[in-house]
């Protein structure tokens, strides 16, 4: 497992909803209104790597009144969280047994949640009735051979957001930036459970295989930009960010500290990513 933990969730879910590109946003939302609209049901989204249901959080109100979603994760503590905190955000709890069911702003949504490895059953997930496959966050994480896999077996419209896009910018700047951010992608390269990560080249891949595979393709970046007001936000993503590096070994320890200490009161930071929709023809 790669062990993403609730509270870290919970911190970066701000600057994740403020990231999200909202032209492409609104493409995924006019197309879920037709459907809706022309086939008179709910509409049916598959989170993939769902966490504690951020995704879902940030798309719900902007789509149509009926929805299901299906949030999946192989991680059984974040389900839980998922739940609980998709309850505590809701208007009101309609129906709370296997499935949940909420009202939110008047949107009606239906939850299935599902614990699925997705490094080894991404098919049988795709195989599921979907207007749309989603994920926010994930697929920097997987193998450029699973990204095959996966758009080999994808048959439906895919709409991503923040695929880490390997930039970062932290202001003032400090001598050890370059070094810590090649360290940090040798880092996102290693295995994260589906083989070595395709990290930053990730979404340069889905591009190249969904366009081959006939899908209309269409990017936008989304980069946190974050200051003090989320200190938080900051000391974590500093802290992370050394972590990631001292595994690698690459950088001494009294580097790695020195520009942990710096970082810990920087004034802004910047980390690119993209998002993608992509439509099958
Ligand atoms: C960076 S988190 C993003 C979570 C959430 N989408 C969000 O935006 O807050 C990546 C998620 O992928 C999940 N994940 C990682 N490997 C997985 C696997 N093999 N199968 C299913 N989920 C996995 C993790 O448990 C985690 O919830």
């Amino acid at each position: 497992m790669t062990g993403f933990s609730a509270q870290w969730l919970a911190l970066r879910e701000p600057a994740d909803h403020r990231a999200r590109d909202r032209t492409l946003q609104n493409k995924v939302c006019e197309q879920l209104a037709n459907v809706a609209r022309t086939e008179q049901r709910a509409v049916r989204l598959i989170d993939l790597g769902c966490g504690s249901g951020s995704n879902l959080r940030a798309l719900a109100t902007s789509l149509p009144e009926q929805q299901h979603w299906t949030l999946v994760d192989y991680d059984p503590l974040l389900l839980a969280a998922a739940r609980a905190a998709l309850i505590a955000w809701a208007d009101e709890v309609i129906n709370d047994s296997t499935s949940l069911t909420l009202r939110k702003n008047n949107k009606i949504l239906e939850i299935e949640f599902s614990q699925v490895d997705l490094a080894r059953d991404i098919e049988r997930v795709l195989a599921w009735p979907a207007d749309v496959i989603t994920a926010a966050a994930f697929f920097d994480l997987v193998a450029e051979s699973w990204l095959v896999r996966f758009c080999q077996a994808l048959r439906t419209t895919l709409y991503t957001v923040l695929t880490y896009d390997g930039s970062e910018q932290w202001l003032p700047p400090h001598s050890a930036d370059s070094a810590m951010l090649k360290a940090f992608h040798a880092h996102q390269k290693t295995d994260k459970g589906f083989g070595v990560a395709a990290g930053p080249d990730a979404t340069s891949v889905m591009q190249r295989e969904l366009t081959a595979r006939g899908f209309q393709v269409t990017l936008a970046s989304s980069p946190w930009k974050i200051d003090q007001t989320e200190a938080a936000f900051i000391h974590a993503l500093a802290t992370g960010s050394a972590a990631a590096v001292r595994e690698t070994g690459l950088l001494n320890e009294l580097e790695v500290n020195q520009w942990l200490t710096a970082r810990m009161s920087a004034q802004h930071c910047m980390v690119g990513h993209w998002d993608i929709l992509a439509t099958p023809n």
